[in-house]
């Protein structure tokens, strides 16, 4: 019925269109049609456009474009990678870069340093001035942000993502969606959904509880959606209840368009298509490509093949689709069209200016958690006259290049070495690289070839002569080691460093680790050094922000967003054997069901080494008056909690008051508690702040399955008021009624 009057319609101003103009051209129609409605202006385009024209639309024409209507004046719609950074111009037809010499960027920090930050008002600032980089190349989508949970720390891709957290990465994502779109620019949000690892991503078919689909892994999609109203959505590529993400029913049709009332493009995962029919009826509206089969294999300029290409076409003119299917499509990239490229008032975009670098420097800075610091070690004094030695790869390795389609062609990157080298002008500084890991390369590992035990000997000359020896080691995005395509093979330091951690301790003691990761690493080590810095992967400005951090020009104020423990079994997904990871590589089952993260740790009273919410300070601060509004709420009410942050050491620094809820007494297996409130607040030194959280009521309901509903069931909760998931300073009780 709505179709049949939007046909009349589409008639209708067809009609005028010819008698007032014999210039067709789509500019026009948009320019003379102003006052008519969005909706009604797309539906005039699409009367205008051929079948052909349409179904070329649905795809690839290019690795990261699609094609326009050349004789209607509509334009090309241009995607890059995304997110930390907007990729280095790829070839046409194959994966090579390009060689243009005018596409290199800021590279800002990985998103789980975002996440660390606990800062909301940081992640706008990251999406305005990634979209205005991406604007400034001519994008009209950029691929990110990333929001898939951290589910275990072998996966290969956790550092492009917010953790483990849901509360934590739907309240982080929202800001750096809105700032991206406010350039013109659309965010796509990816990967919806649960492509949890690297491993099999391809095919694995993942079996997940519809409470732990609702509770844990798909809020940051909704909040996406419904609060950061995102333009654009990439499928995953793996699939979820035996059918891929990219052309799933329940996650695309009912989930995201009819509950969610999606009103933009979902965007395969290149080349995670593999069925017409499914393509075309289950949601998908642009099918994109890692080779020009449709699947892996290139020959020259054949996007035709795809599925939503010639395929679609034959079944659209044999009627076993209805061409309303084709223009709803159709009708979401005319809207997107209009958000982005044919948007006449969007701005012009920037590259590379001071302001991108210093919000780069500022997310870096207030990332980085500091982990373990006994008697004060750092921060180092940049006065001292002392000798240094600098010691690990992760030193001078450049973070920008690796890791899959999220690498990036970096303007400029100070490395950690370079960093320390201009802070610590006192300082004698001396470096080894200690260990080496060979080159970077997609797919493959190529090993150094340098002499391990010359390299280590080195090292170990080296510390000996210094004062402090700052270890710069890690992962590094090389395969299996932080880098799409694969999952980590241990949870374990490659490159031999735990054995050279230990020689070093040998001949030197005042060791301080600087981690570069975007997951957590067994430390076995960990007794016998004196600090831990967590610094993940920090794009331009690194070694400038892990200088401002261990010089203590900035007072870390990181908190972990995800859970680090003290072995690979203890984390929960691990934890039930090989079918819950990584599966029998055709299905895998999410056993630990909604207890993810801290979630199982706390119920199942498994201590982590670092606990998600964990990160110290230079300072200490202690939380007073903690109180709420009141102690009997109703539906509707919101809980305000309230506390006074008082900075009660020598340094000026930031807190994250962290508020946690649950209930003991429930009718489904609830976790101990979640995150349900968080607040970053900065205190100078012996001064004290007062803040405010709100949390509604409703916000505590569970998913029930029995009636395939959220549920918010009545009687006791308990708040617990922290720094850290596992520093809980105040428990305060309440009812809903
Ligand atoms: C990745 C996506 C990426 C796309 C384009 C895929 O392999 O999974 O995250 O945006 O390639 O580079």
């Amino acid at each position: 019925m709505y179709y049949k009057k939007q046909l009349k319609k589409n008639k209708y101003l067809f009609l005028i269109i010819i008698l007032s103009s014999s210039l067709i051209n789509a500019q026009k129609v948009i320019n003379t049609t102003d006052n008519i409605k969005l909706d009604q202006k797309i539906d005039s385009i699409i009367s205008l456009l051929s079948l052909e024209e349409k179904v070329a639309m649905c795809h690839a024409q290019s690795k990261f474009s699609t094609p326009g209507v050349g004789r209607l004046g509509i334009p090309e719609l241009w995607m890059s990678d995304g997110p930390h950074g907007v990729r280095g111009e790829i070839n046409w037809d194959n994966w090579g870069y390009a060689g243009w010499t005018n596409d290199s960027i800021t590279a800002f920090p990985a998103l789980t340093c975002l996440a660390a930050t606990f800062n909301p008002k940081l992640s706008k600032d990251y999406g305005i001035s990634i979209g205005e980089e991406a604007r400034y190349r001519k994008k009209d989508v950029l691929l990110g942000p990333g929001v898939n949970i951290y589910r275990t720390p072998l996966n290969g891709r956790n550092f492009e993502y917010m953790g483990e957290d849901p509360y934590l990465a739907s309240k982080m994502v929202v800001p750096y969606i809105q700032g991206v779109q406010q350039n013109g620019v659309a965010a796509c949000v990816k990967h919806y959904a649960l492509n949890n690892q690297e491993l099999w991503r391809d095919h694995i078919n993942v079996e997940v509880s519809d409470r732990a689909l609702y509770e844990i892994y798909l809020p940051a999609f909704k909040a996406a959606v419904e609060e950061g109203e995102v333009w654009s959505i990439m499928g995953a590529y793996n699939q979820f209840r035996g059918q891929f993400c990219c052309h799933n029913e329940i996650l695309l049709n009912k989930i995201l368009k009819e509950d969610w009332k999606f009103d933009g493009v979902v965007i395969t995962d290149w080349g995670g298509a593999h069925n017409t029919m499914e393509a075309a009826l289950y949601g998908l509206d642009i099918e994109m490509g890692t080779g020009t089969d449709g699947l892996t294999t290139s020959k020259e300029n054949v996007y035709d093949h795809y599925y939503l290409a010639n395929p679609f076409l034959e079944k659209l003119k044999n009627k076993e689709i209805s061409e309303d299917v084709l223009n709803d499509k159709v009708r979401r990239i005319l809207r997107l069209m209009f958000r982005t490229n044919m948007n006449p008032n969007r701005s012009f975009g920037r590259m590379n200016n001071q302001e991108h670098l210093d919000v780069a420097r500022k997310i870096a800075g207030e990332g980085i958690v500091l982990l373990k610091n006994d008697n004060s070690f750092f921060p180092i004094d940049p006065t001292k006259k002392i000798t240094i030695a600098v010691i690990g790869e992760n030193a001078t390795k450049s973070m920008t290049i690796g890791g899959g389609s999220s690498e990036l062609k970096a303007k400029n990157e100070i490395s950690p070495l370079k960093g320390i080298q201009q802070r610590f002008k006192n300082a004698t500084i001396l470096h080894a690289m200690g260990y080496a890991s060979g080159p970077s390369a997609y797919g493959r590992v190529i090993p150094s070839k340098l002499d391990a035990e010359l390299l280590k000997k080195e090292a170990i000359e080296v510390a000996k002569k210094a004062d402090i020896v700052l270890f710069f080691g890690g992962l590094n995005k090389n395969h299996f080691q932080d880098c799409e395509g694969a999952d980590r093979q241990s949870f374990n330091l490659p490159f031999g460093q735990d054995e050279l951690i230990e020689e070093l301790l040998k001949v030197n003691t005042n060791i301080g680790m600087v981690l570069v990761s975007g997951n957590a690493v067994a430390m076995p080590w960990i007794l016998n050094v004196k600090a831990i810095m967590q610094t993940w992967y920090l794009g331009s400005e690194a070694g400038n922000a892990i200088a401002d951090v261990i010089s203590g020009d900035i007072n870390p104020s990181g908190k972990l967003p995800f859970s680090f423990p003290k072995k690979l079994n203890d984390n929960a997904a691990h934890s039930f054997g090989k079918l819950s990871y990584p599966g029998d590589s055709i299905n895998q089952y999410y056993k630990e069901d909604i207890l993810v993260g801290y979630r199982w740790h706390d119920t199942k009273k498994i201590e982590p080494l670092f606990a998600f919410g964990e990160g110290l300070s230079y300072t200490t601060f202690e939380f007073s008056d903690v109180k709420i509004n009141k102690s009997k709420f109703s539906e509707t009410d919101e809980i305000k909690i309230s506390t006074t942050v008082l900075n009660t050491g020598n340094f000026d620094g930031a807190e994250v008051v962290q508020v946690y809820i649950g209930k003991p007494k429930s009718k489904v297996d609830r976790a101990l508690k979640e995150l349900k409130g968080f607040q970053k607040v900065f205190v100078g030194k012996g001064a004290s702040k007062e803040i405010e959280i709100s949390i509604k009521c409703i916000d505590l309901a569970f998913y029930d399955e029995s009636i395939a509903d959220w549920n918010l069931e009545k009687g006791e909760y308990i708040i617990y008021i922290g720094n850290a998931s596992n520093n809980i300073t105040n428990k305060i009780k309440f009812i809903i009624k």
